[in-house]
């Protein structure tokens, strides 16, 4: 998502930040003091200064349903990419199997975009529109699905090889791939929203390639975007603290060339700016008890 400026909201209905499952107002809110976690009462007042929809158990199971759509959807695509078919008929093969299965693809008419699905093609970062567009032998192209599922939103997506990858191809979706793991991995109670862009920043340049500025992760379930931003950049220790039953994406945009983009007239497709190889990877995850879970699993 692109990036926005800062908002306020509440909610003491939300789960407790210590990770018991119950609601903040049954659990920590009315601990005595001095035996009661102020620690965690700083941090779930922390979650409602940024906005952050906490999600309960059942919130949860809602998301999962959702990923698990997201997930079976990619695999479907995945099956069919090979060098002749047009970016439109994967749109249209999105677009049947998500309402198929009771659900609605979440980017259709999502502020005026035309499409159920973004279909991002070698040098575009993403918000590729699906188009007569014909892929051809070494191209790379990102599939990235949204689902409504029962009012849940799950989001996620990959970079596919066209054919036989060279070795440019073969080297951005390595580093992009490996800089959603290592983004992962950085999820933890007590760690911060800077660790993990500070993790897929270190890797990724460490491997020459550039983290993408304008394109953050978000706050995801609830709505299609939600606070907090993820950014894929930053400081170790720096931004909100993780607190259990925060959900939201992970999803690196990596440039084989420099970092810079433009978005071309149709106000959605963004491009690297010197025409260098783009890939991505994305999952919608939720911050644990000790660690995170992924609620659209891949390897
Ligand atoms: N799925 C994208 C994301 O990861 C957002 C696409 S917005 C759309 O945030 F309108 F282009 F679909
Ligand atoms: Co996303
Ligand atoms: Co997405």
């Amino acid at each position: 998502m692109m990036m926005y400026k800062k908002s306020v909201k509440v909610s003491r209905n939300a789960p407790c930040p210590c990770g018991s499952g119950l609601k903040y107002k049954k659990c920590c809110l009315n601990s005595p003091k001095g035996s009661g976690p102020d620690q965690l009462k700083k941090l779930y007042a922390n979650a409602k200064k940024y906005n952050i929809r906490l999600k309960q158990q059942v919130d949860i199971e809602g998301i999962r349903k959702a990923g698990c759509l997201v997930l079976d959807t990619l695999d479907l695509v995945e099956n069919e990419i090979r060098p002749g078919i047009t970016t439109d008929s994967i749109n249209t093969i999105v677009h049947e199997f998500t309402l198929k299965n009771g659900a609605i693809p979440a980017p259709l008419n999502y502020k005026g975009y035309p499409k159920s699905v973004c279909v991002s093609v070698n040098e575009v970062i993403c918000h590729g529109i699906p188009s007569e567009r014909v892929l051809k032998d070494g191209d790379i192209v990102n599939v990235d699905v949204t689902s409504i599922l029962n009012g849940y939103y799950a989001d996620a997506n990959k970079t596919f090889f066209v054919g036989s990858p060279g070795p440019d191809a073969r080297k951005i979706v390595h580093v992009a791939h490996e800089s959603l793991r290592k983004g992962m991995a950085m999820v933890k109670p007590g760690n911060t929203i800077g660790d993990i862009g500070w993790a897929i920043q270190k890797y990724a340049e460490g491997e020459g390639c550039s983290v993408v500025r304008e394109f953050v992760g978000h706050g995801v379930g609830f709505d299609f975007h939600e606070s907090p931003q993820v950014p894929h950049y930053g400081s170790r220790g720096k931004g909100i603290e993780l607190i259990p039953g925060m959900v939201f994406t992970i999803e690196p945009m990596i440039n084989l060339g420099k970092k810079e983009l433009i978005i071309l007239d149709d106000q959605w497709t963004a491009i690297t700016a010197d025409g260098s190889l783009s890939a991505q990877f994305e999952q919608t995850i939720v911050v644990t008890g000790n660690g995170y879970e992924s609620l659209t699993p891949y390897e």
